[in-house]
């Protein structure tokens, strides 16, 4: 069983205009309701992979409700504390002149320490079966610093996939050691401050985070690709052309691709490519659908893998 974590979810709402006007009133063509919060995204599509998985996180009680009944229909298993407070919204405004998507998101449900600490205790519990647990996603408000670092110490023992930023990130490698990370490239220049312009750059800095005990490290660049990291190997993959609709949540899928992979293969390395198929198909679909597992598998053979 795979667990992900998901401590600030969202709907996403997707609204068109024909063109967006700020400072008046602009009409809604259609509007659409998806669930959000990544670590419930890389869980959809690792469920779509066929893979057993299941959600762990905290909700507000307004709207949990439907919050709920979203993750249900997808047939998603998933234990969620309600605390005071409501469920976000995101909003993307998707103007059709080609003016672009503006967002529009929320901070989240304020959560407390003491929330915290029984948000721990719930997912030590419910991972007791769980090979692998996925920590993604902004964190909510009133979270310290260094959140996903001291999560992973009371999941001691389980291999942990941390995907996020700064300097959580670097707490969370330092003081925590996850099996795999996946930051961006943007992600990776934000949390070192250095531009990573070249491969053997961006090698490198991948290096630094297996230096601090990271045993694997994905750094994912968009529509250029994606490059593997551990201490043994470096790849590359370039990223498959396929007609892009919309890149949010390529990351998502390609962490849930390779959670298909690291099971059939048993070896990350070998994972990598599930992931690059996954990110691929993920960019296929509209808006934040997701992913079609029948575009996942007619991609995979098309993934070439270089050694650097
Ligand atoms: N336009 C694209 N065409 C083909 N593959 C893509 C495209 N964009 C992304 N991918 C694939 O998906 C992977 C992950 O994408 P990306 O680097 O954008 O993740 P991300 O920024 O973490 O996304 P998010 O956090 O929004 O889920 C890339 O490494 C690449 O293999
Ligand atoms: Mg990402």
């Amino acid at each position: 069983m795979i667990s992900t974590i998901c401590m600030n979810p969202s709907f996403d709402k997707t609204v068109d205009v024909d063109s967006l006007k700020t400072g008046q009133v602009n009409r809604i063509k259609n509007v659409r309701m998806d669930l959000g919060g990544k670590g419930i995204n890389v869980a959809v599509v690792a469920r779509r992979l066929g893979l057993a998985v299941q959600c762990i996180g905290i909700m507000g009680k307004d709207g949990s409700a439907e919050l709920s009944d979203l993750m249900d229909r997808e047939e998603l298993e998933h234990h969620f504390m309600e605390i005071p407070g409501h469920v976000r919204t995101n909003t993307k405004i998707y103007s059709r002149d080609g003016q672009g998507v503006t967002e529009l998101n929320e901070p989240g449900t304020v959560v407390s320490e003491e929330n915290l600490q029984a948000f721990f205790q719930l997912a030590k519990e419910k991972t007791k079966d769980s090979d692998i647990v996925v920590l993604t996603g902004s964190l909510p408000p009133g979270c310290p610093e260094g959140t996903y670092c001291e999560l992973m110490k009371v999941l001691d023992g389980k291999k942990c996939i941390l995907d996020t930023e700064g300097k959580e990130l670097e707490k969370g490698a330092k003081g925590a050691h996850p099996y795999l990370i996946k930051p961006n490239l943007r992600e990776m220049e934000a949390t070192l401050g250095i531009e990573l312009r070249t491969m053997r750059t961006i090698r490198d800095a991948a290096l630094l985070f297996i230096q601090l005990g990271v045993e694997h490290a994905v750094v994912s660049m968009g529509e250029m690709g994606a490059m593997y990291v551990s201490a043994k190997k470096t790849l590359f993959a370039p990223a498959l052309r396929v007609e892009t609709k919309s890149t949010v949540g390529a990351g998502d899928a390609m962490i849930g691709g390779m959670l298909l992979g690291y099971e059939k293969e048993k070896d990350m390395a070998r994972a990598f490519r599930y992931g690059i198929a996954a990110g691929a198909a993920s960019v296929m679909t509209e808006g934040t659908q997701l992913m079609l597992r029948s575009d996942f598998e007619r991609l995979l053979d098309q993934v070439k893998i270089q050694e650097v």
